[in-house]
């Protein structure tokens, strides 16, 4: 079987003339925390938004457990496997806990099911469970990214990807999250996550991809690529 659950060969994304993925090929390995670090505007979110068919993808290819997905739409990339947190956590606000659940499992074949899925939720986040009739909009903002990741995990994902869990949440908050995710790919959940905390990415993965521009310019293992002093300066800040 190959180590490797998503393969993107030669992505591009383009906006207009601008280019925001120009040429990126990367794999997530499964079982295993891939991250992507690289400044604003690197092409990170763009590049996840082209896994997940939220983009086109101008150029290049996109393959996930061995089948050809770029031809496909958002929905059937969902059903396949592929959940995908977006930046800026978007619950839905006026909804319960439960609802907003209930709405990311809908792919479930039935209740028993949906139940199911749902208590590994509410172990995972089991602040989740407490607040299971309140309204999204009104919880905190590590309750909310809790809950957008507790979403994708309705779906029994094969891989998650996620997109800047840190922004905004309080250090606490940020490793409660984090060890979820950790435990996450434990049980075997491939993860592809987007961070903006290079220290923090650098510390969780066990790959990590350097996007600058729309290109990889660094990438491997994440030891290797911590070595190299590109890195260690410009991201690391340990010169
Ligand atoms: N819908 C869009 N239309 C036009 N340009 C866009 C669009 N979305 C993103 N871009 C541009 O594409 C480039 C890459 O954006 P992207 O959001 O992928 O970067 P990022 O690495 O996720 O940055 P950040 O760390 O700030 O989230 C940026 O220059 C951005 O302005
Ligand atoms: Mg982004």
């Amino acid at each position: 079987m190959d180590d490797a659950l998503l393969h993107v060969r030669d992505a591009e994304v383009r906006y207009g003339q601008a280019r925001a993925v120009n040429g990126v090929t990367l794999e997530a390995r499964r079982g295993a925390i891939t991250a992507i670090v690289g400044p604003n505007g690197a092409g990170k979110s763009s590049l996840l938004k082209a896994i997940s068919a939220l983009v086109p993808l101008a150029a290049g290819t996109l393959s996930f457990d061995g089948a050809r997905i770029d031809i496909l739409s958002s929905r059937e990339i969902g059903a396949l496997g592929i959940a995908h947190v977006p930046e800026g956590r978007r619950i839905f606000a006026k909804m319960s806990v439960e609802e907003n659940l209930r709405l990311g499992g809908y792919l479930r074949k039935n209740e028993r099911e949906t139940r199911e899925t749902m208590e590994q939720v509410f172990t995972a986040f089991p602040r989740l469970r407490e607040r299971i009739r309140q309204r999204a909009g009104s919880m905190s903002g590590g309750e909310q990214q809790m809950l957008a990741i507790g979403r994708a995990l309705m779906a029994a994902p094969k891989l998650v990807m996620v997109d800047e869990v840190s922004q905004g949440l309080a250090p606490v908050v940020v490793q409660e999250v984090y060890r979820q995710l950790t435990s996450i790919a434990e049980r075997g959940v491939t993860v592809l996550l987007v961070e903006q905390n290079a220290r923090l990415a650098f510390k969780l993965a066990s790959f990590v991809y350097v996007m600058e521009q729309g290109r990889v310019v660094a990438a491997g293992p994440t030891a290797e690529v911590a070595a190299s002093e590109h890195v260690r300066n410009a991201y690391l800040g340990v010169g």
